[in-house]
Parts: structure tokens; sequence; C-alpha cells
């Protein structure tokens, strides 16, 4: 397959380009290639005429997209719209990035492919729009993930929280966590495997939920990831306070998949994927 990758230098991006490249042509673009708001810019996509076109660039600032609203729907809703047109003009199929923000958290158990959305930031309605806008183009995949992590850290954010929490221990700071807000983290290499797998399988067009088997709160997270390097810093769980940041976040937003182990492409536990990108990122040894 010929695919390209939107946002290839990104951190998820990265590792799509690393993954696929093992066995498919990918042309990746970065955001000095493409603005995926102007849709003269993705002319070029009309050029190289992909099979596949993967758009991992977001505005995802969840904080900041309440004080820009109209630049997130551009970047994130309009983006996706964009190539959804270009995609299903060209006969490609789309693969859009999404999130565990498009759900409101009120479900209290992992959310599957089957529940109905209900964001509650402008963050995840621009997310949940762009998911809207993907599906104008009928070969399309939409793929959610959550709480990332991967080695070249995100660019929009600054890094991952695994990379925060491992700098916080090394300066010796006070580290506070919430512990009543759960997630399904998601190792970048797993997530990049299952859209592979998921691509050469042919599945059939749809919702995916592609994070890592399982769900923990951020203070088990930081627990985990000071447990297996071996750091012993001075943290404390907490409780989250919802007068903090602008956006409403999900206190429960793990996400399962009912489809993936079907095709023999369930991903592992979110304890394992730590571990693997402890090793790869050369904080703990391979047997440790
Ligand atoms: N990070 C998370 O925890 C998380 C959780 C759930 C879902 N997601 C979703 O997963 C996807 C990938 O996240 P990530 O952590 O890999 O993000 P990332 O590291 O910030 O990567 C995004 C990439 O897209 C590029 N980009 C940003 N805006 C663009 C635009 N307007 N036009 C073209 N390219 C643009 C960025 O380039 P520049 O940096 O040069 O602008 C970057 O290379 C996003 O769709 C995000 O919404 C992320």
């Amino acid at each position: 397959m010929k695919i390209a990758v939107i946002g290839s230098t990104g951190q998820l991006g990265a590792d799509l380009v690393k993954t696929l490249s093992t066995k498919h042509e990918v042309i990746g673009f970065t955001h000095s290639d493409i603005e995926v708001a102007d849709y003269d810019s993705l002319v070029i996509l009309k050029e190289q005429n992909p099979d596949v076109v993967i758009n991992t660039a977001a505005f995802h600032k969840t904080d900041q997209c309440e004080e820009e609203p109209q630049k997130t729907f551009c970047v994130n809703a309009l983006g996706a719209r964009n190539i959804a047109l270009i995609t299903a003009e060209i006969g490609a199929t789309t693969v859009y990035i999404s999130t565990d923000y498009v759900f409101d958290g009120s479900k209290n158990e992992p959310y599957t492919e089957e529940d109905i959305p209900f964001p509650l930031s402008t963050y995840g309605i621009s997310k949940l729009a762009a998911e809207h806008f993907t599906q104008q183009n009928p070969k399309h995949y939409i793929i959610r993930i959550a709480s990332v992590f991967g080695k070249a850290g995100a660019s929009g954010k600054g890094g991952n929280f695994v990379e925060t929490m491992i700098n916080k221990a090394k300066n010796n700071d006070p580290i506070v966590v919430v512990d009543d807000m759960f997630m399904s983290p998601t190792y970048t290499i797993d997530a990049a495997s299952i859209l592979k797998g998921l691509l050469e399988l042919q599945l059939p067009y749809g919702v995916y939920h592609a994070t890592n088997k399982g769900f923990c709160s951020w203070y088990q997270f930081a627990q985990e990831i000071f447990q297996a390097t071996n750091l012993s810093p001075d943290l404390k769980p907490t409780k989250s306070d919802p007068a903090y940041g602008k956006a409403r976040r999900p206190l429960f937003s793990a996400l399962a998949s009912t489809k993936l182990s079907k095709y023999n492409l369930e991903p592992r536990s979110w304890k394992e994927a730590l571990h693997a990108y402890l090793i790869e990122k050369g904080h703990i040894l391979k047997d440790s």
C-alpha cells in the first residue's frame, strides 16, 4: 500500500511511519508540508495519490481549545472534512485519529465502539465533529486512542506524562497526581501496530478503540512508572478540582474494544506497554 501520514513527526505519527514502512510505501507530511485546515495545501495528496491517508494532526491542548474554539474547529473538524473530501475524490481510505474525550465519563465502565459519544469540552466536540466529517468518505476508519505516550513525545503538548513524571522525580520535585480520573493509556508503537494490522486485514470500515488494555487513574499510572524505574519521589494522590483548567474532562474515559479481539489484534496491557516504552527510551534495562 501507499500510505500518507499527516503529522509524521508527531508522537503517534513518527511511530506510524516507522511501523508502516516495514511493509509499505509511506510518505510522511509534516506541518510545514501541509496545513489540514487549508484545503489548497492538501492538493499534494492528489498528486501523490495514496491508497490510505492517516490524519494525526490536531490542536489538542485541551484548555487552550476553550479559549480558541475557532482554531480548534479549523484544525480538528474542518481539517478532517478537507481530508475526507480529498480522499473520497481520489478513492483513498481515510484514517482519523480520535480521542476518549468524545465521551462524558458517566458510564463508569470502559466505553466500547458501540457507546454513544457525548463530549464535554470544545476539544472533544471538535473531535466528534471530525469523526462525523470523516464518515463523509465511506472508506474510513476512526481510531480512538487516549493518554498517549511514545518516543517522540507530543509535539503539540511538549512531551508526555511518563517523561514529565520521571523528570519531576529526578529533580526531587514533590508530585501530586489525581486519583479520581481514570483512562486507558496508549503506547504509540502498539496503536501503530493495530492500525497496520487493521489496514492489512482490510477490516470493516468504522470506529475502533485502540488504546492499551485495561485502565488506571493518573495516580496509579504514576505509581507504576516509579515502581518500574525504581524512583521514589514524594508522590501524593489528590482529587480532581472541577475549577482546574478551562475544559471539562471526563472522570472515567477508559476505552475497550469489542472488535479487535475478533481479528487477533487485541492490544497488550497498559502495564506491559509502559514497560516496553521505558526500555525503548532507555529508562530501564531490557530484563528489569
Ligand atoms: N496526546 C494524547 O494524549 C492524545 C490522546 C487522545 C487522542 N489524541 C489524538 O491523537 C493524535 C496524535 O496525537 P499526538 O500526541 O501524536 O500529537 P502530536 O505529537 O502533537 O502530533 C501532531 C502532529 O500533527 C502536526 N500538526 C498539528 N497541527 C497541524 C495542522 N493544522 N496541519 C498539519 N499538521 C499539523 C504537528 O506538527 P507541529 O507540532 O509541527 O505543529 C505534529 O507533527 C491527535 O489527533 C490527537 O487529537 C492524542
